[in-house]
């Protein structure tokens, strides 16, 4: 996988016209679709399901992206696999067998990510490392879209590369939450491999060079 990575998130996308929401998202320079899942209990939020997966599936071109933020996750990946993930991520505060999770994930035939909220430290990854695709570290507390970046995450995104490195682990480092044309290439400079986008994209006069911008 290629790093420097955009990833919209479908959270804030008109879901009146979700498909031309996804078609647009065909059309442009985004890598993934970032899915975000919330169950109304690990979150105070509740978004979509597989109604919604069904439809990405039908239409989506690009590496589907999905980040539970649900109780149990290990319920439900592989029906999320089923219907389209390419990458499943659980955060680690949900998964009392996280080793066992991922390895759920990986066998049923998807890359596995692991989520961090912005009060779990780096650390606690240490013996999972080796195993995971993907460290998604989130920079808002998860619930919401358009919320303000957390600047804690840079420090958290150095000790996440220090670990990677001291594993020799090829995972990738995803930041969800606030991202947006100011700080994106500062994400990217700092070790970050894949940026998840919602309101800063959606919410723009021209998504499509929004998401060609965040590259740059
Ligand atoms: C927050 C979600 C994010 C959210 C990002 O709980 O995990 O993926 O959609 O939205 P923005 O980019 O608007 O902060
Ligand atoms: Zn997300």
């Amino acid at each position: 996988m290629k790093t420097k990575l955009i990833a919209p998130s479908l959270l804030s996308a008109d879901f009146g016209n979700l498909e031309k929401e996804i078609e647009m998202l065909n059309r442009s320079q985004a890598d993934w679709i970032h899915i975000d899942v919330m169950d109304g209990r690990f979150v105070p939020n509740i978004s979509f399901g597989f109604p919604v997966m069904k439809i990405v599936k039908n239409h989506a071109k690009k590496f589907v992206d999905v980040h539970l933020m649900i109780v149990e996750p290990e319920k439900y990946v592989e029906k999320f696999i089923d219907f389209g993930a390419d990458l499943v991520s659980v955060h680690y505060e949900t998964c009392t067998h996280l080793h066992r999770t991922i390895d759920l994930i990986q066998n049923s035939g998807a890359k596995a990510g692991v989520v961090l909220n912005p009060a779990t430290p780096v650390l606690m990854l240490e013996d999972i490392i080796s195993e995971v695709d993907l460290v998604l570290l989130m920079s808002v507390n998860p619930g919401f879209g358009g919320q303000q970046f957390i600047e804690n995450t840079y420090k958290k995104i150095a000790e996440t590369r220090d670990l990677i490195l001291s594993n020799n682990s090829t995972a990738l480092i995803e930041v969800d939450g606030g991202v947006n044309l100011e700080n994106a290439a500062k994400l990217f400079e700092s070790g970050a491999d894949v940026l998840v986008a919602g309101n800063s994209v959606f919410s723009s006069e021209n998504p499509e060079r929004t998401i060609e911008l965040l590259k740059i």
